[in-house]
């Protein structure tokens, strides 16, 4: 693999491979020097065109653990301001030596785009691109759940519930779910904010979030992206926690060991109770901490993990 751009079409072998990889690797993932020997010298950068907390954070992490010289380029106070295109500022970038760029970019498709236009040795991880992929949220999500629910996906029942029709989150993780063979994929989601039939294939798709949740072993759900919103569509957020947040009570619903997801950040009042997101059941910062193992893994994978 040159690129991470997607879990489309990646096979449960790779995603497996990257899974049991980022467990061997999670020791050295928040503390000590264990894994900094294995890729010295070499450079990452992170180019982020929208806002992030997590995944700039844990893959700043991840290099740095890994050994490797880290370059935060700040594009709020980059010459794009004075009207440099995406790719020659990574082509700028580039030529002063690097060898991994983390991407982040409002349209779909940018980063893609970005890594075709870059140097044959230099890789690049998409850290996420408008509505349509953010590979390593997925990875980190499914390490969670094996963590929590055990290896036999077919054995599970997940819910996939919010504004799926804008989430990039929700693609990475249905991809993967698909590919590890999960039991039963269902997601819920006003109508207006759910993709077409095609990207739903194989799910259960339901409209009344009390039915959707019954049983389930494990609920994802999804920050109710207002900004990516055309405008009429944005719904009133009360209505919106009445139908399809996730209250203590609906929580009651799904499977009583259910654990609770959420790739933050989190809307609280709008598609979650803060009760819950802070409750037992919650994972939420479990899925934080993965995110560094994980992105271990994923630049490991890129940089050739026995290359040093
Ligand atoms: N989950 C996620 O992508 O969070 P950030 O936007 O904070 O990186």
């Amino acid at each position: 693999l040159r690129h991470l751009l997607s879990l489309d079409g990646l096979p449960a072998p790779l995603l497996r491979q990257l899974l049991d990889q980022a467990e061997l690797l999670r020791p050295h993932a928040h503390a000590g020097t264990g894994a900094r020997s294995r890729h010295p010298g070499r450079t990452c950068c992170t180019l982020f065109f929208e806002p992030s907390t997590r995944t700039r954070s844990s893959f700043q992490l991840a290099a740095t653990r890994l050994g490797m010289d880290v370059l935060n380029f700040d594009v709020a106070t980059s010459s794009t301001k004075k009207g440099e295109s995406a790719l020659d500022t990574l082509k700028t970038i580039e030529a002063m030596g690097v060898d991994l760029f983390v991407i982040r970019h409002a349209d779909d498709g940018a980063v893609a785009a970005l890594a075709a236009g870059a140097n044959p040795g230099t890789r690049v991880i998409n850290a996420g691109d408008g509505r349509a992929a953010h590979p390593t949220q997925g990875l980190l999500d499914m390490l969670t759940l094996r963590q929590l629910k055990g290896d036999d996906f077919s054995a599970l029942k997940v819910l996939v519930a919010g504004d799926v029709k804008h989430s990039r989150v929700a693609r990475s993780d249905l991809h993967a779910l698909r590919a590890l063979g999960c039991g039963e994929i269902r997601v819920c989601g006003p109508a207006n904010l759910l993709p077409g039939e095609a990207e739903l294939a194989g799910c259960r798709v339901l409209h009344d979030f009390d039915e959707a949740v019954a049983g389930v072993d494990a609920v994802i759900m999804l920050r109710l992206q207002r900004e990516r919103m055309e405008q009429g569509l944005v719904p009133s957020l009360e209505g919106y926690y009445r139908d399809f947040g996730l209250s203590p009570d609906r929580l009651a619903r799904a499977a009583p060991d259910a654990i609770v997801m959420h790739p933050g950040p989190m809307n609280r009042g709008v598609e979650i109770d803060g009760g819950v997101a802070d409750g037992p059941q919650s994972v939420i910062l479990q899925q934080v901490a993965n995110g560094v193992p994980v992105r271990m893994a994923a630049i490991d994978l890129l940089l050739g993990a026995d290359s040093r």
